[in-house]
């Protein structure tokens, strides 16, 4: 656990901000099981993610990208929302400004949000999700996209799933590298990146653009940056207060009214 002073200085920095932009990656559901990209686990089949999650691997080999996918579904369907999640989602719940911007595509913020909105009785406040989700599919020919959380079969191209409209070949509705992310939700997530007192970053490495830039923009603007991570990232020079930690251990402790 890092100093107390400075997670007093975190928690007293969001308390006191109109407005708040959480971003978060990878990390911040490692606690919950699932593997980070970069970190130990992340490799698959000693097949590194930036290898499979592009559009030329899809090409090559559908298959061997939905075996891939196949099994981080279902990974992730067994995983559930952690302390970080919840806290957060809280957070979100009890301010309006509050925006929580991830590069996640396991679903687990919504989640956090939906199970917090029933026990309040109000709306859920969901996640910008800048990276698609692992549950939604679009099709390779009319681009139809929709929920698709049935186990997907793919040991052998002729079980690979297809769309139910037009029958050609689905993909997942993730961003891969090399893809434009959708302008709507960049553009959402600028605004409120600008406008927010507070960054507050958790469990992300801060290399892949333009999710690491937000942290940037709200530093720019005028804001500050706080930094959840058990290690230094490049975004660290820019962070107001770093904290080296699990998020698990510390979104918790500085989230006002955690
Ligand atoms: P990474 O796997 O690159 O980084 C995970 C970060 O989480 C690292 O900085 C770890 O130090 C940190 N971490 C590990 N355990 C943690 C814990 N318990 N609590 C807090 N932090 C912890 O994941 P991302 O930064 O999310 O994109 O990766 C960004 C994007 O690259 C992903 O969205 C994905 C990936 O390839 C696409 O697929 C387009």
């Amino acid at each position: 656990m890092p100093h107390t002073s400075s997670v007093q200085i975190a928690r007293a920095l969001l308390a006191d901000a109109s407005r708040i932009l959480v971003l978060t990656g990878a990390g911040i559901s490692a606690e919950s099981g699932v593997p980070t990209f970069r970190g130990p686990g992340g490799l698959w089949k000693s097949h590194r993610p930036e290898t499979l999650a592009t559009p030329e691997a899809f090409g090559r080999d559908p298959r061997l990208v939905w075996e891939w996918y196949a099994w981080r579904r279902a990974l992730v369907s067994r995983c559930r929302p952690n302390a970080a999640h919840h806290a957060l989602a809280a957070l979100a719940h009890a301010r309006d400004g509050v925006r929580i911007v991830t590069q996640n595509v396991d679903g687990l913020h919504g989640e956090a949000a939906r199970e917090r909105a029933v026990r309040d009785g109000t709306a859920s406040v969901e996640p910008i999700e800048l990276h698609g989700s692992l549950f939604r599919v679009r099709c390779t020919q009319c681009a139809h996209e929709y929920a698709h959380r049935a186990p997907v079969d793919a040991s052998s191209p002729e079980c690979l799933p297809t769309c139910a409209r037009c029958g050609a070949l689905l993909r997942p509705a993730v961003v891969w590298f090399g893809e434009a992310l959708d302008p709507t939700l960049l553009d959402a997530a600028w605004r409120h990146a600008r406008a927010s007192a507070v960054c507050l970053v958790v469990g992300t490495s801060g290399v892949v653009q333009p999710a690491a830039s937000l942290a940037e923009v709200t530093r720019a603007a005028g804001g500050a940056v706080i930094e959840i991570n058990p290690d230094e990232t490049p975004l660290t020079p820019i962070a107001t207060v770093s904290l080296r930690g699990t998020a698990v251990e510390l979104v918790p402790a500085v989230c006002p009214g955690g």
